[in-house]
């Protein structure tokens, strides 16, 4: 798989910051979003309606009575996002079938270039089963401010598809009923995914 674009990574191995440009501008800032998720300080999750990569609609209701591992990013990212979208995909496999009431989704936060199909091209290359999202800017907009989520467009020269997009980049546990359990940090291995999550499918009830 080509990247044509290179993602800023480095900053730190949680969060790649760059101011924002004009546009589908955050309304607030990485640092606040971390603030919320690291504190607890607002709910996390929600209602969202957004086109998978085969072109059906999907809303949250679809996946009621699953395990949901959320995550934001983009598939021309360079590693974070493939590092750890493969850990997830590892991560179901060493659950084996009781991995089968766990839903992985990708939501891109980069709807230009990732279209339906460019995103049926990508995600079974970490998992058969890990669904890839896209929509409306104000759908995606939205799902991103649900799970607070930070993503702003950075350009990297003049011409308009040069361009990165810079993402907090937590992975998202959810309860069978959509509430959110927990994150996990970016880089986090898919053993200790697996350690969270297989209690979880031994208990329905949890
Ligand atoms: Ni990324």
């Amino acid at each position: 798989m080509m990247f044509r674009a290179a993602c800023r990574v480095g900053v730190s191995l949680w969060l790649m910051l760059a101011p924002a440009c004009a546009g589908d501008a955050p309304a607030r800032s990485p640092a606040e979003i971390m603030d919320i998720l690291m504190w607890n300080r607002e709910p996390v999750g929600g209602p969202f309606e957004l086109t998978d990569h085969t072109g059906h609609v999907r809303t949250n209701n679809d996946f009621r009575g699953k395990l949901m591992l959320v995550y934001f990013g983009f598939t021309y990212c360079p590693d974070v996002c493939p590092t750890d979208l493969q850990a997830i995909g590892l991560a179901l496999d060493k659950l084996g079938k009781d991995g089968e009431s766990v839903q992985p989704l990708f939501i891109t936060v980069d709807r230009a270039r990732d279209t339906a199909e460019h995103l049926a091209q990508y995600v079974p290359m970490f998992h058969p089963r890990l669904i890839g999202l896209t929509g409306s800017a104000e759908a995606i907009r939205k799902a991103a401010d649900a799970y607070k989520v930070y993503y702003a467009k950075v350009s990297l020269g003049k011409a308009a598809d040069d361009y990165t997009v810079d993402h907090t980049a937590f992975i998202y546990l959810m309860d069978r009923d959509g509430n959110y359990l927990g994150f996990f940090p970016p880089g986090t291995s898919a053993d200790r995914m697996v350690e969270i999550i297989r209690p979880r499918l031994a208990d329905p009830a949890r």
